[in-house]
């Protein structure tokens, strides 16, 4: 077989066989195709797509380019989640303690953020002594020991994306929905649960711009999932505002802290319980969300939280009695309208976070930590001239807070009508 009659046969609009995928698949994870060739092919699936058969082979010669994890020691149904990204998403930190305190088993590899997506591993190393590495049988043993376990994305899992993803990064195919699926799902396949919930954000902080395009990238991930024996939904989730309160590293372990401490937002408990009684539901568990929100404020969620913490040696009581997040400067952002907000931007409002540290432009950025926004007002809330809509907090004397939060002033919207957003816009 040769690289340049599977780029033709795409270029034109044919369908790959599956050993012509997995055969490109195998030999440029082993540095048999070179990088052009690959972007080349990726720059074909732009144009001419992918047939449901050929991303299902795709999918699976990504899975097996790598180490696939064996959760089989761990009894019980083990359901795994994944978000496509967003600002402000905190949900596997409350998430995954809450679940595991009804008996079920998480065992959680999570990613990092780039770009003005926050990712859930960056965030709990903001813990201090937080470990995000473990071996495959520490994980495994720990998940049987106290039922919970997230760590980084380990360095052998599905290499082929690895590979794909930074070059698909500098080649302008990220955005393509069948290598989206198929680079979300092999990860997930190959992490090994049963059961997968995937949720699939939609709008300006998000990678899917429109809900049509999330529908199809969700559907495409459910059926994919669903044919290799693994139960998979998916709820389409707003992200045309930030996600809670919050937006940054340790800001965001303090408002899951609160939620997990039975404190947040009323509208932000609600919305983790629904994903809650999903995930649950995936691992055979009916419960109600008056159920599910008693373990938020009964303490029995954050007994879960802790013993994650401490376990992956974090710094538990530290988190819980002091200031979490301090920074040289901050600046509160007052309303210049009366009336009630009808847009906060996620992408505005997380490009704003990035440039104050919290977020990074390319992988080798370091994070500032404690640097991040809170809000104070969300879509449907009532303002008045001169009330606090967000504070920045950030520690670098180079950046323009002045000009740089007027970019997201500019992005929220005031009018005389009250909107309300559902954050669960589809389950599919
Ligand atoms: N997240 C992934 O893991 N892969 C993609 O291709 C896009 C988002």
């Amino acid at each position: 077989m040769r690289m340049t009659e599977l780029i033709q046969k795409k270029r034109d609009g044919h369908e790959l066989t599956k050993s012509e995928i997995s055969w490109m698949i195998d030999n440029y994870t082993n540095d048999q195709i070179p990088d052009y060739q690959m972007s080349a092919w990726a720059m074909a699936v732009y144009f001419r797509g992918m047939t449901k058969t050929e991303i299902a082979d795709l999918t699976m010669s990504m899975v097996a380019s790598g180490v696939q994890i064996d959760l089989s020691e761990i009894s019980g149904i083990k359901v795994d989640k994944h978000s496509t990204g967003g600002v402000g998403d905190k949900v596997t930190l409350i998430l995954a303690p809450l679940v595991a305190s009804f008996g079920v088993p998480v065992a959680k590899m999570s990613g990092r953020g780039l770009g003005h997506t926050g990712g859930t591993i960056d965030k709990l190393e903001s813990i201090h002594g937080f470990q995000v590495e473990q071996s495959q049988t520490d994980f495994v043993k720990q998940v049987k020991e106290i039922g919970i376990s997230v760590i980084g994305q380990s360095d052998d899992l599905v290499k082929a994306d690895k590979l794909l993803y930074a070059l698909r990064d500098v080649t302008a195919t990220v955005d393509l929905i069948p290598l989206i699926a198929s680079s979300i799902m092999s990860k997930k396949i190959a992490a090994g649960a049963d059961s997968i919930l995937l949720d699939v954000t939609v709008g300006s902080g998000a990678f899917m711009k429109n809900i049509d395009d999330a529908r199809l990238l969700a559907r495409t991930m459910v059926d994919l999932g669903n044919a290799v024996g693994r139960k998979t939904i998916a709820v389409i989730t707003d992200m045309s505002q930030p996600l809670g309160t919050a937006i940054g590293n340790r800001l965001e372990i303090a408002e899951s802290l609160a939620v997990l401490q039975g404190g947040g937002t009323a509208d932000f408990r609600h919305f983790i319980a629904e994903i809650a009684q999903i995930m649950l539901s995936l691992a055979g568990l009916e419960k109600s969300i008056d159920e599910i929100l008693a373990n938020l404020s009964n303490g029995a969620a954050l007994a879960k939280f802790k013993a994650l913490i401490t376990h992956q040696q974090g710094d538990f009581d530290e988190l819980v009695n002091t200031p979490i997040h301090e920074t040289k400067f901050s600046k509160i952002v007052k309303s210049q309208k009366s009336g009630y907000i009808t847009a906060f931007d996620a992408l505005a409002a997380g490009k704003l976070a990035m440039s104050a540290g919290a977020g990074r432009a390319v992988k080798s950025d370091s994070l500032d930590l404690d640097a991040g926004i809170h809000i104070f007002k969300k879509i449907g809330d009532k303002v008045a001239i001169g009330d606090p809509l967000f504070q920045i907090f950030y520690n670098k004397e180079t950046f323009d807070v002045v000009t740089e939060s007027q970019i997201l002033l500019d992005n929220i919207s005031i009018s005389d009508e009250k909107i309300s957003i559902n954050d669960i816009l589809e389950i599919i």
